[in-house]
């Protein structure tokens, strides 16, 4: 067989790995860009920071086809709105779910309408929606007045909704959950992520319940969601009107949600907690400079939210007793590129030296 023909006829993507768990009859037609399927890491700097025996491992989502875990949902969302029929699709957007919907609709030949909260959106997720075609509104309001928008938007039947309150998006988006399951041969004792909109938690806690009844896992993690401490409307158990955060991808102040991500909390006997702008920044240096992965701030939320739990006495859940040589698994959540306003105001200014060894062997300093 010709090469070409074998690689396009490879299954790729998480429909073709995980089509029995999914929304997917054999007349859907398939969008994917070979999303999922992404790197489970050993981190040593990590789970020495946790001690005894513990192993802390991060799914770098970051690594999906966009850049971030959206792809996972969003290759089941679009593949459903073809099914149906849409000749456009629409979201509201912190940058990450605009990016990924902007190529599925480009991939699948349909219009996408992004609705974003102006001046919010980190660069580069605003580059993507451009660069893939998409019509890009900006509103003078948040993230919370443009899924308003989009909520009554969607009503009018013009446009399918492909929010995580599209169902489709939190089917795919367990599928991280069970690679987790598939490559560690057993669910984790933690699993910690970053919490906005709460779509990813509550699909997480669905795949791995889902799994452990389908017998493919013998156990079930304990959740642990980090939300910015200025964005914090779960853990604060009230609506934030104006949630601030450098954290951009996470400012938001009523999850949708919000009822699925405490049950899910409550019933893995996990918990929320917050992590401060000056916690999410050292985390996303330090797992660039220890671990060599780099994430935007929204996850190093979760790398935080891991160092709250081995050393502060203000953490909802300490890490201080739980037993040893249990695995740990932070997913971070999407890459370090999309988002670099916070390590440019930190780079400092690089000043030409002259093109000679003798004064680049200086200008190293080493
Ligand atoms: N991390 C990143 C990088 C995100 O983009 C988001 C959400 C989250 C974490 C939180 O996940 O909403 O499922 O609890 N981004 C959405 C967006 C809101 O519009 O891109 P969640």
């Amino acid at each position: 067989m010709h090469s070409a023909t074998a690689k396009s006829q490879r299954s790729r993507g998480v429909i073709e790995r995980y089509r029995e768990f999914l929304p997917i009859s054999a007349s859907t037609p398939i969008v994917s860009l070979d999303e999922g399927n992404t790197p489970l890491i050993y981190c040593p700097q990590l789970s020495e920071r946790v001690g005894r025996g513990c192993e802390v491992f991060v799914k770098n989502e970051g690594a999906n086809p966009t850049g971030s875990f959206k792809d996972r949902g969003m290759t089941i969302a679009v593949s459903k709105a073809l099914e149906r029929g849409a000749k456009a699709i629409i979201c509201a957007s912190t940058g990450n779910t605009s990016a990924s919907a902007s190529a599925y609709a480009a991939r699948a030949g349909i219009a996408c309408v992004v609705i974003l909260p102006a001046g919010k959106i980190a660069m580069g997720k605003l580059l993507q929606a451009f660069a893939y075609g998409a019509k890009i509104v900006a509103i003078d309001g948040n993230f919370d007045d443009a899924l308003r928008i989009v909520r009554e938007l969607g009503e009018s039947g013009d446009f399918i909704i492909v929010n995580s309150i599209n169902p489709a998006r939190i089917a795919g988006q367990k599928t991280a959950a069970f690679e987790t399951v598939d490559e560690m041969g057993d669910a984790p004792d933690f699993h910690l992520l970053p919490v906005g909109n709460a779509g990813n938690i509550t699909a997480y806690w669905a795949g791995y319940r889902e799994y452990q009844a389908q017998k493919r896992s013998t156990k079930l993690p304990v959740m642990l969601g980090f939300q910015a401490a200025g964005a914090a409307p779960i853990f604060h158990d009230r609506i934030i009107e104006k949630p601030e955060t450098i954290a951009s991808a996470m400012r938001i102040g009523n999850p949708a949600s919000w009822k699925q991500a405490r049950a899910a909390i409550s019933e893995s006997n996990g918990a929320i907690d917050v992590v401060s702008d000056e916690e999410i920044v050292a985390a996303q240096s330090c797992l660039a400079r220890h671990e060599g992965i780099f994430v935007e701030p929204a996850s190093a939320a979760a790398i935080a939210g891991l160092f709250k739990c081995c050393d502060s006495h203000e953490a909802v859940y300490s890490f201080q007793k739980i037993p040893e040589a249990s695995r740990i698994v932070c997913t971070v959540t999407g890459h370090g590129l999309k988002d670099p306003d916070a390590i440019l105001q930190r780079m400092e200014e690089l000043k030409p030296v002259a093109a000679t060894v003798n004064d680049v062997r200086c200008a190293i300093g080493l």
